[in-house]
């Protein structure tokens, strides 16, 4: 038995700077509204959402070891860039501050909520979707948020968002992670989450 929605959500907002913590309200709400869209636990959804970036500020030089010491797969981007390993973080210890065992797919979706990943399941995919465009995300325009959330499934949501990031990507002259290369691939083969 794990602590509830509002006493995780609590717990969130003395983790993280304020700013952080809207950021990860608006990430709850809108995991929420898509989990109800696509017959998904809107309460897990919820839970995921507000506990995603609780470690955003942890990650340093350890965390590399630390994630392999858990048993988690550390990829080349985030060994160069251990700030992406904050959602593998937050997976190490979920159910820590959960304070009982959450299931499997909560830690496999906060795990893969940065660069996604073919194998992070369809809570990895609403909060992934959710974290680009919660409310408070001002790079997005109504209309970006609209072309996103107008996608039949996940899949075409993530599409979407990843097809604009690679835009941003090319302008900047940064490589995409080969883990959210092989997600792209997956999902244009048809592959479900
Ligand atoms: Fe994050
Ligand atoms: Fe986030």
């Amino acid at each position: 038995m794990s602590i509830s929605y509002t006493s995780l959500e609590a717990k969130v907002q003395r983790m993280i700077k304020p700013s952080r913590f809207q950021h990860s309200l608006g990430v709850a709400e809108v995991s929420s509204m898509l989990a109800s869209r696509f017959d998904l636990d809107t309460g897990a959804a919820e839970y995921i959402g507000i506990y995603h970036d609780a470690y955003r500020y942890s990650a340093d030089g350890n965390s590399v070891r630390i994630c392999r010491e858990h048993g988690i797969d550390v990829f080349p981007e985030e060994e160069l860039n251990p700030m992406l390993l904050h959602g593998a973080l937050a997976a190490v210890h979920f159910d820590e501050d959960a304070e009982g065992e959450v299931p499997g797919y909560y830690k496999t979706a906060v795990r893969h909520h940065t660069l996604g990943s073919k194998d992070m399941g369809p809570y990895g995919a609403v909060v992934y979707i959710a974290d680009y465009t919660e409310p408070g995300r001002k790079h997005l325009t109504d209309e970006d948020r609209e072309r996103i959330f107008s996608g039949e499934s996940l899949e075409d949501m993530i599409i979407t968002i990843m097809d604009m990031q690679r835009k941003y990507f090319r302008r900047d002259g940064i490589a995409e992670a080969g883990v959210s290369t092989e997600l792209y691939s997956f999902i244009k083969d048809g592959g479900k989450l």
